[in-house]
């Protein structure tokens, strides 16, 4: 790869790609069980004031660097070190971010491959006339059961692996353009039917009633993690799309935009998913099973039940797809960047996620009790740690790259909005965005 990188065709299709990896799991699977289990509402306004003051700012500061550096992310940022006269060791936060989207990768096509089980069982009119406590029994017996759910997990990083194969900007672009919005709708047809359930009033009370008692320094490190997770943002993801962003183009609209469409997608799940908790009586702190047994449950009262949710699963699987490529992406161009050409970088990254993807695989069965650190199994250990340390500890040096090493003027450039906006974001991110990750990442650590 090299500084003449192939541009995303319009504004509208950048802002779509990068909306397309940050809506996924994080929203819709992720969101509602890490609320539930940090209690409700006091989690969702961390979470909501960590987007707005890191999540947003240090995006902008991710995709910046990208843009001005026009290269794969390594390339990039050891480039723009040494044009600042830095030292070339900053390209190692590129490879830093490969290894966390790999872990993130491990179990994100995990889980993804649950969305394809549930696709094929919504098609097959399986959910339809079942009680809740069967609906979760089916549930179990599918995570005790290896052999389907390492099908699914080949599968899902098969498709993944495919596109980015052949390249990032070409058939993406399409995919999104069609059928986001019908994500967006679906969710909203959702919420609108909880609204006439009685599990509706307590589902918003227990979203948008925060009891700041709840507030501990690891709940707080919780959803510092998760807004960085739902953006996408400190794994040096979105920079590999950030060289592909078009010359003339604002890029605070363009991360305001995505992060908009963010956490709207997951306030509309959350309010779909909590309302069926409530209305069934179940745990909220339900854990990650939460969104495969509720919606199932929700949709099967609805008329033309098994059409709703085959449709809701296969978008979900298409958000998620967007956003497993989003995370392979780095990883095939640092192979790349040394030398592999794409289809074996894809190949060899695409092996090696699937080997380590098999541990979580596992995790449900014949590993559940191996916890090699801190209690938790395999499963546990890459959803939680890749998500809570690594995007956080990235996000904060790509942050400290953007604001106080790389070249004032490319930064400047390569915002887009002229030097009074430039400052502001500077601002926020030397004086919020750093000293507030930092805190929060000690607080939470010691
Ligand atoms: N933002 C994605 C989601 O919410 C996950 C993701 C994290 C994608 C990091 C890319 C990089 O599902
Ligand atoms: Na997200």
């Amino acid at each position: 790869m090299n500084a003449t990188l192939e541009r995303w065709s319009t504004r509208r299709a950048f802002i779509l790609a990068v909306t397309g990896a940050a809506v996924g799991l994080g929203n819709i699977w992720r969101f509602p069980y890490i609320t539930g289990e940090n209690g409700g509402a006091a989690f969702l306004v961390l979470y909501v004031a960590f987007v707005l003051l890191l999540g947003l700012p240090v995006m902008m500061a991710e995709i910046l660097v990208g843009r001005a550096g026009r290269r794969s992310p390594m390339q990039s940022l050891g480039h723009l070190a040494s044009a600042a006269g830095a030292s070339s060791h900053w390209r190692w936060l590129g490879l830093f971010g490969a290894f966390t989207v790999f872990c993130i990768l491990s179990f994100y096509s995990v889980v993804s491959g649950w969305s394809i089980e549930f696709l094929v069982a919504s098609v097959n009119g399986s959910f339809v006339g079942r009680s809740a406590a069967e609906i979760g029994a089916g549930f179990d017996a599918f995570l005790a059961d290896p052999r389907r759910m390492t099908f699914n997990h080949t599968l899902f990083l098969f498709m993944t692996m495919s596109v980015v194969a052949a390249g990032v900007a070409k058939g993406l672009e399409r995919l999104n353009n069609l059928l986001m919005p019908l994500l967006y709708l679906l969710l909203l047809l959702l919420a609108g039917y909880a609204a006439t359930t009685a599990g509706f009033r307590p589902a918003l009370a227990w979203l948008f009633q925060p009891d700041f008692a709840m507030i501990t320094p690891l709940v707080v490190m919780h959803a510092m993690g998760h807004a960085f997770f739902t953006l996408a943002v400190g794994a040096c993801a979105l920079m590999a799309y950030g060289a592909y962003m078009p010359e003339r183009q604002s890029l605070p609209r363009a991360a305001a935009a995505v992060a908009t469409l963010d956490v709207g997608v997951a306030l509309l799940a959350g309010i779909a998913i909590f309302s069926v908790v409530f209305a069934q009586g179940m745990d909220p702190a339900e854990g990650p099973g939460l969104m495969f047994v509720t919606l199932p449950i929700a949709f099967a009262e609805l008329p033309w039940g098994a059409l709703w949710l085959s449709t809701f699963f296969l978008l979900l699987l298409l958000a998620t797809w967007t956003s497993s490529i989003n995370l392979a992406e780095p990883m095939v161009a640092t192979l790349q960047g040394l030398g592999l050409g794409r289809g074996q970088s894809a190949a060899v990254i695409g092996v090696s996620v699937w080997l380590v993807g098999l541990l979580s695989v596992l995790s449900f069965s014949t590993l559940a009790e191996w916890r090699p650190l801190a209690g938790m199994n395999v499963f546990d250990l890459v959803t939680t740690i890749p998500t809570e340390i690594f995007l956080p500890v990235g996000g904060l040096l790509i942050a400290i790259f953007a604001a106080w090493v790389m070249p004032r003027a490319a930064a400047r450039d390569a915002l887009g909005v002229g030097e009074p906006g430039f400052r502001l974001w500077l601002g926020v991110v030397r004086w919020v965005s750093i000293p507030l990750t930092a805190l929060v990442l000690a607080a939470g650590l010691l």
